[in-house]
């Protein structure tokens, strides 16, 4: 006799043995009692297709992308979402029913769900936004800062062309920056995005002088290795709101979670901590 098959989901990527996301998925299947399994797949380019569309067949109802298939991923995808296309990437891969292949991104959700749960009298539309960094996670969130109604999101970025084309790409109410003005254009900023992995454990620390910040501004991290930055430290010396990193990975999972468990997950203290130590 055979029962209801146990539902799996996972991550893919290479290398996959850093990521987070099985301790993550993991602690939502043990909080809800679901019957359920979340798994690091690792595969490499010449078997990445083959690996992806061999899934389903053996159970799986999606898996996360990681890097550093999350552009060549929507090559694969039967559907693809709004967000994942204006984003050019996705995180997120379900599954549907019919046989097809949906791509989603969820970066920027998590990144906008972060802030609503740490700051939540946060408003987009009150002021410019400003991101530094020009690579995939600030892709995700120029995207969402616009959608929420930024008026502005300006853009700064080590190599300037990276950012060129980010404005290229979003248009009319994107600008750019040169990283050697970003201090001194600070003061106009509602909000600022560090989106670069500078801060990050092995990497240098973000040296930009933040005289000009002005306490209503809040400040929101990208890295969350480790949790207190020293830009989150100097922002909140300052007076600034500060969000850290880590909420960010722990909302873009909720989309995915729900769609392959069919409950919609919380963001707790808990799940911050199992995330934190693992
Ligand atoms: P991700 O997809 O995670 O955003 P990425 O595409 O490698 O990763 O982007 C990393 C970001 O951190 C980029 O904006 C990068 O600036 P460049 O485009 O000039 O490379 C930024 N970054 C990394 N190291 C940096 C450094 N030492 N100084 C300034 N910016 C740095």
């Amino acid at each position: 006799m055979t029962g209801e098959p146990i539902p799996l989901a996972g991550v893919i990527g290479a290398p996959v043995s850093h990521s987070r996301s099985p301790a993550l998925h993991g602690y939502w299947l043990r909080k809800y009692r679901l019957k359920g399994y979340y798994i690091p797949i690792e595969l490499g380019y010449d078997t990445f297709e083959q690996g992806l569309r061999s899934l389903p067949l053996l159970g799986f109802h999606g898996v996360n992308i990681t890097i550093p298939f999350k552009e060549k991923v929507l090559t694969l995808a039967d559907v693809i979402t709004d967000r994942a296309a204006l984003i050019g990437a996705a995180n997120t891969i379900t599954f549907l029913k019919d046989g097809r292949i949906q791509a989603d991104n969820t970066d920027g959700f998590g990144f906008i769900a972060n802030i609503r749960q740490q700051a939540p009298d946060w408003d987009a539309t009150v002021g410019p936004a400003m991101v530094l960094g020009a690579g995939g996670a600030a892709r995700a969130i120029v995207s969402a800062l616009l959608a929420e109604g930024a008026p502005s999101v300006r853009i700064s970025n080590r190599t300037r062309n990276r950012a060129d084309m980010l404005k290229e790409h979003f248009g009319g109410r994107v600008s750019v920056i040169e990283w050697s003005n970003a201090a001194s254009e600070m003061q106009h900023a509602a909000t600022l995005v560090n989106a670069t992995s500078l801060g990050m454990t092995g990497q240098p620390e973000l040296t930009l002088n933040l005289d000009r910040l002005r306490p209503s501004t809040l400040v929101a991290e990208i890295v969350y290795s480790p949790l207190n930055t020293g830009l989150l430290q100097k922002a909140a010396e300052r007076g600034c709101r500060t969000v850290d990193g880590l909420g960010m990975l722990l909302h873009q999972a909720v989309p995915g979670f729900e769609n392959w468990f069919r409950v919609r997950p919380e963001v707790d203290i808990g799940l911050r901590q199992v995330v934190l130590n693992a």
